[in-house]
Formats: C-alpha cells, structure tokens, sequence
C-alpha cells in the first residue's frame, strides 16, 4: 500500500467509530486492548494526561483506577466517541475529553505527572508535541509511548493476519526489526546479562497473558521520538508474549 493510500485509510478510519472499533480489534485478535492496558503499571503520580484518545477505552481504564485524568483528541469524530465511552461506563465528565492538537496543549506549565500516548499517529514525532509534553510534565513525570506491536507469525490465523498487516502497514514496519536481529539469540543474551537490574522480567499483572518485559538500550523503535532534545531521559522496553510484541518508550522528565 502506497504511503498516501495508508494516510487516506488512517483519516478514514478516525473519522468512524465502527471502522475504528473494527479495524483495531479483528486484525489484532482483540489484543490492541491488552496493549494499551500495558500503560497502566508504568502511571506515576496521580494527574494524566492522553494524548490521541481514540473511542476512550484507555482513558476510562486509567480514571476507573483512580487517576484524575484529561485527554487531547484531534478528531471531533473520536472526541464525541470518547465522550459517549465516558457516559456508558459512567466513568467520568464529557469535559475530560478536549478537541485540539497534540502540538498546543490548553493547558498550564507542570499540570501532570504522565502523559500517555498509545499507537499515535505522526503527532509524537513533532517536536512541537515533545515541547508541550515537557512544559506540562512535572520534574519527575514522564511520557509513555505506547509506539506500536506485532503479532508474531505463530498458530493457523497469525500468520495469516501479519500478511495483512504487511499489505497495510509495509514490510519494514511489521519485519523490520526482526530481519537484522535474532529475538531468541537477544533474549538468552539479555537473561545472561550480568547486571539483572538492568533487565525486568515478570508476568504481568493486568492481563492473565504471560508476558516478559526487557529494557532495549539503543532500541531501533522509538527513535523518532524527539526525547533527548527536550531534556526528557529515554527508555525503551520491549514486551512479549507467545502470541505478540509491544513496543514501549518512556521520557522522563528529570527532577
Ligand atoms: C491510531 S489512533 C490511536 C487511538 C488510541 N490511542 C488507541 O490506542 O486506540 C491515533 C489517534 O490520534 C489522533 N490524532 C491524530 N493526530 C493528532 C494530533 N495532532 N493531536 C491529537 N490527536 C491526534 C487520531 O484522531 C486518532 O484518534
């Protein structure tokens, strides 16, 4: 699929609730949901601040848990669909969800303790939304990129469901990080490791999935993401299951 035709589809798709609930949910063998929740155990603090809401799934999670939460959409389409998720799960004000741009944050200087972000589109390598990131982070605060996830090529359907990603989102974004590396060689290399701190390795506890999580020092996802040039410091970690990888960056703006 040519770049301009992915773009159409993606605006498209941003503009329609059912296509958006759809295409990010049958592809994906409802993991996408699995995937954002991974966001939940890396909050701090208690003000929140997401960026791209989509229909509002993630953003009535984190208030359920207990965060005092905002959202920044740009599409008045998702905007109104995070607002009805809000009223049917009767989780928080219609107001909590403002209609702008990433790029220019109504809001003042040290207002948040996270700002999430999961599957955004071009908007998290702006630097103009890095910049804002920063001003509204509190020393301390950080920004979570749930930047992107791969179905791995395992059991009858996978397979199948990579091919089609392949077609929509190219090749290089669905195999390229795994033509150059060997994840198998890289995990039993990193459980080598001789400094265990630098490494996590758990089950997570928001999902019954098994999943592992490594830190990935110089991470080839993620690097498009203007952290360093606005003083925010970078950590990459991949995390994996049987069936998928996620990739997950976090900025943290230093005390
Ligand atoms: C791939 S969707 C992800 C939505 C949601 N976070 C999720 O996990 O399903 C990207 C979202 O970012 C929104 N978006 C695109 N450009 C934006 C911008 N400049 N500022 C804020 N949101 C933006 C789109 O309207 C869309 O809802």
């Amino acid at each position: 699929m040519t770049p301009v035709l992915r773009k159409w589809l993606f605006e498209t798709l941003y503009k329609n609730r059912y296509l958006y609930r759809f295409a990010s949910t049958v592809p994906f063998v409802g993991q996408w949901r699995v995937w954002q929740r991974l966001s939940l155990p890396r909050l701090t603090g208690h003000d929140v601040l997401e960026l791209g809401c989509g229909l509002g799934d993630l953003l009535a999670d984190m208030i359920e848990a207990g965060y005092n939460c905002r959202a920044v959409e740009h599409s008045p389409q998702m905007v109104a669909a995070a607002r009805d998720t809000l009223q049917h799960r009767h989780s928080g004000e219609k107001n909590l969800v403002l209609q702008g741009p990433a790029q220019h944050l109504p809001f003042s200087a040290t207002s948040f303790d996270t700002v999430v972000s999961t599957f955004p589109s071009e908007y998290i390598y702006d630097p103009e939304t890095i910049a804002e990131v920063e001003r509204v982070l509190r020393p301390g605060g950080r920004l979570i990129v749930i930047e992107g996830a791969n179905l791995l090529p395992v059991g009858f359907l996978q397979p199948l469901l990579v091919l089609l990603q392949t077609l929509v989102y190219g090749p290089s974004a669905v195999y390229g990080p795994r033509q150059d590396r060997n994840l198998d060689e890289e995990m039993a290399r990193n459980q080598r490791a001789k400094h265990r701190e630098d490494k996590i390795i758990h089950s997570n506890r928001t999902t019954s999935t098994d999943t592992t999580t490594e830190i990935v020092p110089d991470a080839w996802f993620g690097q498009h993401i203007p952290l360093e040039q606005f003083g925010l410091r970078r950590r990459s970690e991949r995390v994996r299951s049987r069936r998928w990888e996620v990739y997950i960056i976090t900025g943290e703006k230093l005390q």
